[in-house]
């Protein structure tokens, strides 16, 4: 059996932080900076619904805030079968920030799947369309 992944490690211990009090539904990320710090993030759910931040969010603007800039990939799990991809707008800012990174899904107990995210996000928009 493959050795576990510890961006995937550390997305389960961040999901244990979810604060998913309406939908039940919780969501861990980790995101590999260029330099191999791990930066994570969980879904928080507020009582409008509408303010939600995603997983993947969270850990984008974390490590966005802590000064990091360039990104190799990240991990995101739920206690799902199905492989939990990131939202729309979750994919644009991952991109805008991120670039074509690599997107390690999986559940609590295994890896559901990789893909990089010019595969979830074809024909982005992005500044270098704002001339
Ligand atoms: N959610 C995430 O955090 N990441 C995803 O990739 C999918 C959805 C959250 C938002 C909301 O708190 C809950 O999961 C249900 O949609």
């Amino acid at each position: 059996m493959a050795a576990s992944d510890p961006l995937v490690d550390a997305a389960r211990r961040a999901r244990k932080n979810a604060h998913a009090a309406f939908s039940k539904f919780k969501v861990g990320a980790a995101l590999e900076a260029a330099d191999g710090t791990i930066i994570t993030g969980c879904n928080i759910e507020n009582a409008t619904y509408g303010l939600t931040v995603c997983a993947e969010r969270v850990a984008m603007f974390k490590a966005l805030s802590e000064g990091h800039r360039r990104f190799r990939r990240i991990a995101v799990v739920a206690d799902t079968a199905d492989p939990t991809p990131p939202c729309g707008p979750c994919r644009q800012i991952l991109w805008e920030f991120g670039g074509d990174l690599e997107v390690v899904l999986a559940n609590l107990r295994t890896e559901k799947g990789r893909h990089r995210l010019s595969a979830l996000l074809p024909l982005p928009f992005d500044a270098r369309l704002l001339k």
